[in-house]
Protein backbone atom coordinates (compact mmCIF):
# COMPACT_ATOMS: atom_id res chain seq x y z
CA UNK A 1 0.00 0.00 0.00
CA UNK A 2 0.91 3.44 -0.84
CA UNK A 3 2.38 6.26 1.81
CA UNK A 4 0.98 9.35 2.43
CA UNK A 5 2.46 12.89 4.05
CA UNK A 6 -0.34 14.32 5.80
CA UNK A 7 -1.05 17.02 8.62
CA UNK A 8 -3.32 15.92 11.45
CA UNK A 9 -6.48 18.16 12.18
CA UNK A 10 -8.00 16.90 14.87
CA UNK A 11 -8.48 13.54 17.19
CA UNK A 12 -11.84 11.89 17.37
CA UNK A 13 -13.86 10.22 19.69
CA UNK A 14 -12.36 6.77 19.30
CA UNK A 15 -8.86 7.74 19.74
CA UNK A 16 -7.51 8.38 15.97
CA UNK A 17 -6.22 11.15 14.04
CA UNK A 18 -7.24 12.46 11.00
CA UNK A 19 -5.98 13.94 7.99
CA UNK A 20 -6.59 14.88 4.73
CA UNK A 21 -5.42 13.54 1.58
CA UNK A 22 -7.10 15.62 -1.48
CA UNK A 23 -10.17 16.62 0.73
CA UNK A 24 -10.49 12.62 2.16
CA UNK A 25 -10.35 11.48 5.39
CA UNK A 26 -7.23 9.66 6.71
CA UNK A 27 -7.73 8.38 9.70
CA UNK A 28 -4.48 7.49 11.22
CA UNK A 29 -4.18 6.08 15.16
CA UNK A 30 -1.18 7.08 17.19
CA UNK A 31 -1.15 10.99 16.37
CA UNK A 32 -1.72 14.01 17.46
CA UNK A 33 -3.25 17.50 16.54
CA UNK A 34 -1.19 19.53 14.65
CA UNK A 35 1.83 17.42 13.46
CA UNK A 36 3.07 16.12 10.51
CA UNK A 37 3.63 12.69 9.19
CA UNK A 38 4.11 9.97 6.64
CA UNK A 39 1.63 7.25 6.93
CA UNK A 40 0.75 3.91 5.20
CA UNK A 41 -2.63 3.55 3.88
CA UNK A 42 -3.85 0.14 5.25
CA UNK A 43 -7.69 0.04 4.23
CA UNK A 44 -8.63 2.50 0.86
CA UNK A 45 -12.09 3.22 1.10
CA UNK A 46 -14.21 5.67 -1.23
CA UNK A 47 -15.17 8.02 1.66
CA UNK A 48 -12.42 7.44 4.07
CA UNK A 49 -9.21 5.76 4.31
CA UNK A 50 -6.94 4.07 7.41
CA UNK A 51 -3.56 4.34 7.74
CA UNK A 52 -0.65 3.19 10.27
CA UNK A 53 2.33 6.25 11.12
CA UNK A 54 5.54 5.47 9.92
CA UNK A 55 7.15 8.39 10.56
CA UNK A 56 6.88 11.60 12.61
CA UNK A 57 8.11 14.15 10.76
CA UNK A 58 7.01 17.18 13.12
CA UNK A 59 6.36 15.95 16.54
CA UNK A 60 3.53 18.67 18.47
CA UNK A 61 4.45 19.80 21.61
CA UNK A 62 2.52 17.78 23.41
CA UNK A 63 4.01 14.09 21.86
CA UNK A 64 5.28 12.60 24.81
CA UNK A 65 7.31 9.35 25.61
CA UNK A 66 4.39 6.32 26.68
CA UNK A 67 4.82 4.63 29.67
CA UNK A 68 3.78 0.89 28.94
CA UNK A 69 5.86 -1.56 26.57
CA UNK A 70 3.24 -2.59 25.06
CA UNK A 71 1.57 0.67 23.70
CA UNK A 72 0.98 1.05 20.31
CA UNK A 73 0.27 -2.78 20.35
CA UNK A 74 -2.30 -3.10 22.91
CA UNK A 75 -5.85 -2.58 22.77
CA UNK A 76 -6.34 -0.53 25.60
CA UNK A 77 -4.93 3.01 25.67
CA UNK A 78 -5.05 5.05 22.73
CA UNK A 79 -3.27 8.25 24.36
CA UNK A 80 -0.26 7.53 26.69
CA UNK A 81 1.72 9.32 23.51
CA UNK A 82 0.06 12.46 24.51
CA UNK A 83 0.51 14.67 28.09
CA UNK A 84 -1.99 14.64 30.26
CA UNK A 85 -3.42 18.09 30.39
CA UNK A 86 -3.65 17.97 26.18
CA UNK A 87 -5.74 14.71 26.69
CA UNK A 88 -8.16 16.70 28.63
CA UNK A 89 -8.18 18.79 25.92
CA UNK A 90 -9.25 16.53 23.24
CA UNK A 91 -11.56 14.59 25.51
CA UNK A 92 -13.49 18.05 25.95
CA UNK A 93 -13.49 19.06 22.30
CA UNK A 94 -14.81 15.13 21.32
CA UNK A 95 -17.63 15.91 23.80
CA UNK A 96 -18.14 19.21 21.76
CA UNK A 97 -17.83 18.04 18.27
CA UNK A 98 -19.96 14.27 18.60
CA UNK A 99 -23.04 16.78 20.65
CA UNK A 100 -22.89 19.12 17.53
CA UNK A 101 -22.97 16.49 14.91
CA UNK A 102 -24.93 13.47 15.74
CA UNK A 103 -27.26 15.23 18.86
CA UNK A 104 -27.16 18.26 16.60
CA UNK A 105 -27.19 20.04 19.85
CA UNK A 106 -26.21 23.84 19.54
CA UNK A 107 -25.19 26.36 22.65
CA UNK A 108 -23.64 23.17 24.55
CA UNK A 109 -23.55 24.20 27.95
CA UNK A 110 -20.24 22.46 28.86
CA UNK A 111 -18.31 22.57 31.96
CA UNK A 112 -14.83 22.03 32.67
CA UNK A 113 -13.55 18.28 32.37
CA UNK A 114 -13.11 16.92 35.73
CA UNK A 115 -8.96 15.37 35.82
CA UNK A 116 -8.73 11.53 37.46
CA UNK A 117 -5.68 13.10 40.12
CA UNK A 118 -4.00 9.81 38.86
CA UNK A 119 -3.67 9.48 35.17
CA UNK A 120 -1.63 6.01 35.53
CA UNK A 121 -2.05 3.69 38.32
CA UNK A 122 -6.20 4.57 38.80
CA UNK A 123 -7.71 1.25 37.41
CA UNK A 124 -9.26 -0.82 40.85
CA UNK A 125 -9.46 -3.89 38.06
CA UNK A 126 -8.84 -4.78 34.37
CA UNK A 127 -9.81 -8.40 33.09
CA UNK A 128 -7.16 -10.14 31.61
CA UNK A 129 -7.36 -13.57 29.13
CA UNK A 130 -5.18 -16.80 29.43
CA UNK A 131 -4.66 -18.93 26.21
CA UNK A 132 -1.92 -21.60 26.44
CA UNK A 133 0.17 -20.11 28.65
CA UNK A 134 0.22 -16.67 27.62
CA UNK A 135 -1.95 -14.08 29.97
CA UNK A 136 -2.63 -10.60 28.58
CA UNK A 137 -4.86 -8.49 26.90
CA UNK A 138 -6.36 -8.59 23.22
CA UNK A 139 -3.68 -6.86 20.59
CA UNK A 140 -5.23 -4.17 18.80
CA UNK A 141 -7.88 -4.59 16.11
CA UNK A 142 -7.24 -8.44 16.93
CA UNK A 143 -7.96 -11.30 18.96
CA UNK A 144 -4.86 -12.47 19.33
CA UNK A 145 -2.93 -12.32 22.97
CA UNK A 146 0.11 -9.82 23.87
CA UNK A 147 1.61 -11.64 26.84
CA UNK A 148 1.28 -8.59 29.60
CA UNK A 149 3.43 -8.85 32.76
CA UNK A 150 2.76 -5.32 34.40
CA UNK A 151 -0.48 -2.80 33.19
CA UNK A 152 0.76 0.88 34.35
CA UNK A 153 -3.17 2.02 34.31
CA UNK A 154 -3.96 -0.67 37.30
CA UNK A 155 -3.54 0.11 40.51
CA UNK A 156 -0.46 -1.84 42.35
CA UNK A 157 -2.88 -4.51 44.50
CA UNK A 158 -4.49 -4.78 40.98
CA UNK A 159 -0.92 -5.24 39.29
CA UNK A 160 0.43 -7.85 42.64
CA UNK A 161 -3.08 -10.01 41.56
CA UNK A 162 -1.56 -10.54 37.97
CA UNK A 163 1.92 -10.98 38.88
CA UNK A 164 0.47 -13.87 41.12
CA UNK A 165 -2.11 -15.25 38.51
CA UNK A 166 0.99 -15.41 36.15
CA UNK A 167 2.59 -17.50 38.66
CA UNK A 168 0.45 -20.26 38.91
CA UNK A 169 -0.83 -22.90 36.11
CA UNK A 170 -4.45 -21.47 35.16
CA UNK A 171 -7.11 -22.55 32.36
CA UNK A 172 -7.69 -21.14 29.42
CA UNK A 173 -10.11 -17.83 30.35
CA UNK A 174 -11.00 -14.64 31.77
CA UNK A 175 -9.92 -13.52 34.39
CA UNK A 176 -10.82 -10.16 36.24
CA UNK A 177 -8.37 -9.23 39.14
CA UNK A 178 -9.49 -6.19 41.49
CA UNK A 179 -8.02 -3.84 43.79
CA UNK A 180 -10.31 -5.40 46.81
CA UNK A 181 -12.64 -8.18 47.13
CA UNK A 182 -16.36 -7.73 46.94
CA UNK A 183 -19.29 -9.14 45.21
CA UNK A 184 -19.33 -9.83 41.05
CA UNK A 185 -21.34 -6.91 40.12
CA UNK A 186 -20.87 -3.94 38.11
CA UNK A 187 -18.40 -0.88 39.91
CA UNK A 188 -17.17 2.01 38.91
CA UNK A 189 -13.41 1.70 37.75
CA UNK A 190 -11.42 4.79 39.09
CA UNK A 191 -12.28 5.54 42.67
CA UNK A 192 -11.51 9.08 43.03
CA UNK A 193 -13.08 10.05 39.75
CA UNK A 194 -15.94 7.74 40.99
CA UNK A 195 -15.87 9.96 43.99
CA UNK A 196 -16.17 13.43 41.89
CA UNK A 197 -18.92 11.99 39.58
CA UNK A 198 -21.29 11.38 42.82
CA UNK A 199 -20.70 14.22 44.41
CA UNK A 200 -21.61 15.83 41.34
CA UNK A 201 -24.57 13.41 41.13
CA UNK A 202 -25.67 15.02 44.62
CA UNK A 203 -24.83 18.64 44.00
CA UNK A 204 -26.86 18.70 40.40
CA UNK A 205 -29.95 17.51 42.42
CA UNK A 206 -32.23 19.90 43.77
CA UNK A 207 -33.60 19.72 47.66
CA UNK A 208 -37.06 18.52 48.86
CA UNK A 209 -37.72 16.32 46.09
CA UNK A 210 -40.80 13.34 46.38
CA UNK A 211 -39.34 10.33 44.22
CA UNK A 212 -36.12 9.59 42.60
CA UNK A 213 -35.99 7.04 39.79
CA UNK A 214 -32.64 5.17 39.27
CA UNK A 215 -32.53 3.59 35.99
CA UNK A 216 -29.59 1.26 35.83
CA UNK A 217 -28.94 1.72 39.53
CA UNK A 218 -26.48 -1.34 39.99
CA UNK A 219 -25.75 -1.70 43.64
CA UNK A 220 -27.12 1.63 44.41
CA UNK A 221 -24.01 3.41 44.14
CA UNK A 222 -25.92 7.04 43.66
CA UNK A 223 -29.15 6.29 45.11
CA UNK A 224 -27.62 5.49 48.14
CA UNK A 225 -25.68 8.82 48.65
CA UNK A 226 -29.02 10.79 47.68
CA UNK A 227 -31.37 9.56 50.40
CA UNK A 228 -31.16 12.90 52.13
CA UNK A 229 -32.87 14.25 49.08
CA UNK A 230 -35.89 12.26 48.50
CA UNK A 231 -39.24 11.33 50.19
CA UNK A 232 -38.72 7.81 48.26
CA UNK A 233 -36.68 5.83 45.95
CA UNK A 234 -37.02 3.44 43.09
CA UNK A 235 -33.69 1.77 41.77
CA UNK A 236 -33.75 -0.59 38.64
CA UNK A 237 -31.46 -3.20 37.50
CA UNK A 238 -31.20 -6.39 35.72
CA UNK A 239 -28.74 -7.76 37.71
CA UNK A 240 -30.09 -9.65 40.61
CA UNK A 241 -26.67 -9.81 42.60
CA UNK A 242 -26.22 -5.82 41.91
CA UNK A 243 -30.26 -5.39 43.73
CA UNK A 244 -29.63 -7.98 46.27
CA UNK A 245 -26.55 -5.69 47.34
CA UNK A 246 -28.27 -2.58 46.83
CA UNK A 247 -31.10 -4.63 49.42
CA UNK A 248 -28.21 -5.27 51.88
CA UNK A 249 -28.95 -2.02 54.19
CA UNK A 250 -32.16 -0.01 52.80
CA UNK A 251 -34.07 2.07 54.34
CA UNK A 252 -38.04 2.32 54.66
CA UNK A 253 -37.60 4.71 51.40
CA UNK A 254 -35.87 2.70 49.62
CA UNK A 255 -37.02 0.07 47.15
CA UNK A 256 -34.84 -1.42 44.52
CA UNK A 257 -36.39 -3.99 41.84
CA UNK A 258 -35.06 -6.41 39.73
CA UNK A 259 -36.41 -6.22 36.01
CA UNK A 260 -35.61 -4.35 32.97
CA UNK A 261 -35.68 -0.58 32.74
CA UNK A 262 -37.29 -0.72 29.24
CA UNK A 263 -40.13 -2.64 30.51
CA UNK A 264 -40.54 -0.88 34.44
CA UNK A 265 -39.41 2.59 33.82
CA UNK A 266 -43.19 3.61 32.39
CA UNK A 267 -44.55 2.63 35.48
CA UNK A 268 -41.82 3.51 38.16
CA UNK A 269 -42.49 7.26 37.00
CA UNK A 270 -46.47 7.17 36.62
CA UNK A 271 -48.64 8.63 39.44
CA UNK A 272 -46.06 10.59 41.63
CA UNK A 273 -45.32 14.55 41.56
CA UNK A 274 -43.81 15.02 38.23
CA UNK A 275 -42.57 18.52 39.39
CA UNK A 276 -40.44 16.65 42.07
CA UNK A 277 -38.94 13.45 40.39
CA UNK A 278 -35.33 13.62 39.45
CA UNK A 279 -34.91 10.68 37.09
CA UNK A 280 -31.18 9.49 36.72
CA UNK A 281 -30.07 7.64 33.87
CA UNK A 282 -26.99 5.27 34.12
CA UNK A 283 -26.91 3.05 30.98
CA UNK A 284 -24.43 1.22 28.78
CA UNK A 285 -22.74 2.44 26.35
CA UNK A 286 -25.31 1.11 23.96
CA UNK A 287 -27.83 4.44 25.81
CA UNK A 288 -31.45 3.90 26.26
CA UNK A 289 -33.55 1.71 24.11
CA UNK A 290 -36.72 3.51 22.10
CA UNK A 291 -39.33 2.68 24.71
CA UNK A 292 -37.08 4.37 27.12
CA UNK A 293 -36.70 7.34 25.52
CA UNK A 294 -40.32 7.37 24.78
CA UNK A 295 -41.25 6.73 28.66
CA UNK A 296 -39.30 9.65 29.73
CA UNK A 297 -40.86 11.93 26.73
CA UNK A 298 -44.25 10.94 27.94
CA UNK A 299 -44.08 11.30 31.73
CA UNK A 300 -41.81 14.14 31.58
CA UNK A 301 -40.27 13.83 34.90
CA UNK A 302 -38.70 17.38 35.99
CA UNK A 303 -35.07 16.53 36.17
CA UNK A 304 -32.82 14.16 34.25
CA UNK A 305 -29.85 13.85 35.13
CA UNK A 306 -28.10 10.85 32.55
CA UNK A 307 -24.55 9.54 33.24
CA UNK A 308 -22.95 8.41 30.39
CA UNK A 309 -19.97 6.20 29.23
CA UNK A 310 -20.55 6.66 25.41
CA UNK A 311 -20.84 10.73 23.77
CA UNK A 312 -22.02 9.12 20.92
CA UNK A 313 -25.34 7.31 22.41
CA UNK A 314 -25.57 10.14 24.87
CA UNK A 315 -25.43 12.59 21.49
CA UNK A 316 -28.36 10.93 20.04
CA UNK A 317 -30.60 10.25 22.95
CA UNK A 318 -30.43 13.83 23.89
CA UNK A 319 -30.90 14.77 20.55
CA UNK A 320 -34.11 12.69 21.15
CA UNK A 321 -34.58 14.92 23.99
CA UNK A 322 -34.33 18.06 22.68
CA UNK A 323 -37.90 19.44 22.00
CA UNK A 324 -38.78 18.82 25.81
CA UNK A 325 -36.15 19.47 28.03
CA UNK A 326 -33.56 22.12 28.47
CA UNK A 327 -29.76 20.95 28.67
CA UNK A 328 -28.40 22.62 31.49
CA UNK A 329 -24.66 21.22 31.95
CA UNK A 330 -22.85 19.01 30.67
CA UNK A 331 -19.75 17.75 32.55
CA UNK A 332 -17.01 15.57 30.94
CA UNK A 333 -15.11 13.62 33.21
CA UNK A 334 -11.89 11.63 32.36
CA UNK A 335 -12.49 8.57 34.56
CA UNK A 336 -10.21 6.36 31.86
CA UNK A 337 -7.01 8.16 31.14
CA UNK A 338 -4.77 6.77 28.22
CA UNK A 339 -7.67 5.31 26.82
CA UNK A 340 -10.14 6.85 23.97
CA UNK A 341 -13.47 6.71 26.62
CA UNK A 342 -15.16 9.38 28.45
CA UNK A 343 -17.65 9.88 31.20
CA UNK A 344 -20.22 12.65 30.70
CA UNK A 345 -23.09 13.73 32.96
CA UNK A 346 -25.82 15.87 31.10
CA UNK A 347 -28.51 17.89 33.36
CA UNK A 348 -31.66 18.76 31.95
CA UNK A 349 -34.94 20.35 33.31
CA UNK A 350 -38.06 19.69 31.59
CA UNK A 351 -39.34 22.60 29.45
CA UNK A 352 -43.04 24.36 30.72
C1 LIG B 1 -22.98 1.66 33.77
S1 LIG B 1 -23.64 0.47 34.88
C2 LIG B 1 -24.23 1.55 36.14
C3 LIG B 1 -24.46 0.94 37.50
C4 LIG B 1 -24.64 1.91 38.67
N1 LIG B 1 -25.35 3.12 38.33
C5 LIG B 1 -23.31 2.24 39.32
O1 LIG B 1 -22.83 3.37 39.18
O2 LIG B 1 -22.75 1.35 39.99
C6 LIG B 1 -25.03 -0.04 34.00
C7 LIG B 1 -25.98 -0.97 34.74
O3 LIG B 1 -27.11 -1.17 33.90
C8 LIG B 1 -27.58 -2.48 34.06
N2 LIG B 1 -28.40 -2.72 32.85
C9 LIG B 1 -27.98 -2.72 31.56
N3 LIG B 1 -29.05 -2.84 30.74
C10 LIG B 1 -30.16 -2.91 31.52
C11 LIG B 1 -31.56 -3.01 31.25
N4 LIG B 1 -32.04 -3.06 30.00
N5 LIG B 1 -32.41 -3.03 32.30
C12 LIG B 1 -31.94 -2.99 33.56
N6 LIG B 1 -30.63 -2.87 33.88
C13 LIG B 1 -29.75 -2.83 32.87
C14 LIG B 1 -26.35 -3.32 34.28
O4 LIG B 1 -26.68 -4.47 35.03
C15 LIG B 1 -25.45 -2.34 35.08
O5 LIG B 1 -25.59 -2.54 36.48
Amino acid sequence: MRTVDLQIEDIVFGGKGVGREHGKAVFVPFTVDGEFISAKITRDKKKLAEAEVVDVRKPSSHRIEPRCPYFGRCGGCAYQHIDYSHQLEIKTSQVRDVLQRIGQIKDIPLRSIVPSPSPYAYRNRITVHAEDGVIGYFRRDSHRLIDVECCPIAMDEVNRELKDLRARKVPDGHYTLRARSGPRIFSQTNDAVATALRDLVIALVPPNQQLLVDAYCGAGFFAKALIDKFERIVGIDWDRFAIAAANENVTAKETYVAGDVEAGLRSALHECDKDRTVLLLDPPATGLGLRVREAIGDTAPATLIYISCNPSTLARDLGDFRHGFEIRSITPLDMFPQTAEIEVVAELRRLD
